[in-house]
């Protein structure tokens, strides 16, 4: 099992670009088999997730090459109605399939997903879209189980206890394209990924109005083809680099980043004294001090969002005075905590916040990552921290992120991977 091993202290200075986003690229992969006829899609990151999705779609039945971050998939013998547990305990994403499975074949059987490392999350709003589209929904044995007897266009609210759902949206919407009749989605993600995801679907033929706002109409229609499509770049991996630039008082420009998907991050990074700005289609990132305390409170876009919520803690330990965040979305996502007090930092926490006391320095040590998003925010701290920090579990981060090693190292960190042999069981 891989680790990375940081040695803190270096600015970071010079350019980056980032991959294709994977938030967009896992439900625009399913939704390729909602088409009769192959797709090819371009700027798709090379990530565990997206590798993991092109075998899931090969189990399906659909022939999927992937090479060079260019995925072509060719729904034609897309066949299997069932996600067995093994792939979906995996990756809750392959959830997404329930659409092609119950619009494209009549049927399905997934399995429902595990639990996850940052809190509960529940999957009743995607069965709340297929049922309000007529589908015979049962859950038997660990297992959705639904039926297309006759499914018809109709009306859902998608608002859950924490607020619009992406996951919801995204599947009800490739439900909701083959299905007869008019849908209404009310309480909408309005994330770019679900733009990103209503733009494929529209070229391959579909229906639909209002992405970006909460509510979502979709005329359905009787089939779609395939298209080439490019997947948006990574507004969260450009995130995680502005984090990365700051907490070193680097200067860095970061290619790809959309400044009209990152206001509430940027915003927050001007509060924090962050120098940040739009300069020859990239974004320049520069710090020359420890930043200054900031609160914030994540929350669906385009609010702040929850997957920059521990990179961002990990510049707050760092920072002159105190910072309160306040996680709204996974009010459990705090399992990066314990980590970065084992490197010096003081946070305490209540149910869903965290008080940070920004301390002058961070000082290396051995930690574990527990998922992406955690593993990435100890990365960042390790970056400014004094002596060596050694990240065991990188799988988590190789999920999300492509080469990130070699892209901080082509910023001037000094970073590397080390691959520990798995241990022989006896
Ligand atoms: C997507 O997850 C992202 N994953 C997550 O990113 C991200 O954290 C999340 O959206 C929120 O932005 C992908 O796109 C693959 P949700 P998703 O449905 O769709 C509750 C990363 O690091 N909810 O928007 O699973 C839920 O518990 C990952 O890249 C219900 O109550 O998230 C949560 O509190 C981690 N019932 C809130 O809604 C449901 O049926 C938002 O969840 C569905 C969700």
């Amino acid at each position: 099992m891989d680790r990375l091993v940081i040695e803190g202290g270096y600015r970071l200075h010079g350019e980056v670009t980032v991959s294709g986003a994977k938030n967009a690229a896992l439900p625009i992969m399913t939704a390729a088999l909602l088409a009769e006829t192959p797709s090819i899609i371009h700027n798709v990151p090379d990530l565990r997730d997206t590798r993991m999705m092109a075998e899931v779609l090969r189990a399906l039945g659909a022939k999927v090459e992937f090479e060079n971050s260019t995925l072509k998939v060719d729904p034609s013998t897309f066949s299997i109605t069932e996600a067995p547990y093994d792939m979906v305990r995996k990756m809750r994403a392959s959830v997404y399939v329930l659409a092609p499975m119950v619009t494209r074949l009549g049927e399905a059987r997934v399995s429902l997903p595990g639990g996850c490392a940052i809190g509960a999350r529940p999957i009743d709003l995607h069965l709340r879209g297929l049922e309000s589209l007529g589908a015979d929904v049962k859950l038997e044995h660990g297992y959705i189980v639904a039926r297309n007897e006759k499914m018809q266009g109709g009306e859902v609210l998608l608002t859950g206890p924490n607020g619009s759902s992406v996951g919801a949206t995204a599947n009800t919407l490739m439900m909701a394209v083959l299905t007869p009749g008019t849908t209404t989605i009310r309480g909408a993600a309005k994330e770019p990924e679900i733009i990103d995801l209503v733009g494929y679907l529209k070229a391959m033929g579909a229906q639909i109005d209002g992405a970006g706002t909460s509510t979502l109409k979709i005329e359905g229609v009787s089939k779609l083809k395939g298209v080439k499509y490019s997947i948006i770049p990574d507004r969260i991996e450009a995130g995680t680099f502005f984090a990365a630039a700051a907490i070193t008082e680097g200067d860095c420009r970061v290619h790809g980043a959309k400044l009209d998907q990152l206001e509430s991050v940027i915003d927050k990074m001007g509060e924090m004294g962050v120098y940040i700005s739009a300069e020859n289609g990239s974004v320049r990132v520069a710090c020359d001090g420890p930043p200054r305390a900031a609160s914030f409170r994540t929350l669906p876009y385009p609010g702040f969002p929850t997957d920059m919520q521990a990179q961002f803690m990990a510049l707050l330990c760092l920072a002159d005075g105190q910072s309160v965040i306040t996680e709204t979305i996974y009010p459990d996502r705090f399992i990066h905590v314990s980590e970065f007090v084992r490197m010096g930092a003081k946070v305490t926490l209540s149910p869903g916040q965290a008080i940070v006391q920004g301390v002058p320095k961070l000082s290396g040590a051995p930690v574990m990552a527990s998922d992406l998003r955690a593993s990435a925010a100890l990365v960042v701290a390790g970056l400014a921290a004094d002596g060596v920090t050694d990240i065991h579990r990188v799988y988590h981060i190789d999920r999300g992120y492509e080469r990130i090693e070699e892209k901080l190292q082509g910023l001037g960190a000094n970073i590397r991977r080390v691959q520990t042999p798995r241990p022989v069981m006896d």
